[in-house]
């Protein structure tokens, strides 16, 4: 009878078992880092997003309550209005390259324009209208958004045309009529995974 064992066989595949565990332990280390650093990046991307959208809900309340009133000079501290500003001098400035910016389909400044992958996460959003966040790898970076939906309060500048205050009315054509509940746009944070 020939035996499948002999010992030369057995001391022969000894190496190639020993690559096979180094081989699985390598992939199992790669998936684990994968997995930390998604963990770590959405983190990143969440604790921003809510500073933007503490920052913004704070500055909305002083206009809303009257305690600044609108006009053509303090339009400037509306976090609508801010919000480009701060997060373009934000983007450029920081060292690890993220991007944050507050975008929309239905922009009412070209500058608030989403891109294809903002666009995704819009579309998202209106099709899974009870989800809170979006989060995707895209190619070198991540994409994380929150939706911003439209409460009685935003209805002052973006119900019908009519209603909003004068000089809103003469200023911009667009981003009226829109209805409670409805998606009016997101706060976007882009992370490249390098940095
Ligand atoms: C007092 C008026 C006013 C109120 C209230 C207001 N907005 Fe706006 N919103 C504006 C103006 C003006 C712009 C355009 C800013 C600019 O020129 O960059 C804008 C722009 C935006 C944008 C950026 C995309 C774009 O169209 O350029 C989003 C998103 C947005 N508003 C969401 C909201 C939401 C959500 C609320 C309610 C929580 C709200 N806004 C309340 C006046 C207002």
């Amino acid at each position: 009878m020939r035996l499948f064992f002999t010992p030369t066989r057995i001391i022969a595949s000894v190496p190639i078992v020993f690559l096979v565990l180094v081989a699985s332990q390598i992939t199992l280390n790669y998936f684990d880092n994968e997995r930390t650093i998604k963990t770590f990046i959405y983190k990143q991307a969440s604790t921003l997003n809510t500073f933007m959208l503490t920052h913004r809900n704070y500055y909305i309340n002083l206009y809303e309550e009257e305690k600044i009133s609108l006009d053509e000079k303090s339009l400037a501290g509306l976090p609508a209005f801010s919000a480009y500003e701060i997060s373009d001098t934000f983007s450029k400035a920081n060292e690890l390259d993220i991007t944050l910016q507050t975008v929309s389909d239905k922009a009412r400044n070209p500058q608030n324009n989403a891109s294809a992958e903002q666009l995704r996460a819009i579309e998202f959003f209106k099709h899974n209208p009870l989800e809170k966040e979006y989060f995707v790898k895209e190619g070198d970076f991540y994409q994380y958004a929150t939706p911003l939906l439209i409460t009685q309060r935003c209805l002052k500048c973006h119900g019908s045309k009519s209603s909003a205050p004068d000089f809103i009315q003469k200023r911009y054509d667009t981003a009226y009529d829109y209805k409670l509940g409805e998606l009016r746009g997101i706060v976007s944070v882009q992370v490249p995974i390098a940095t």
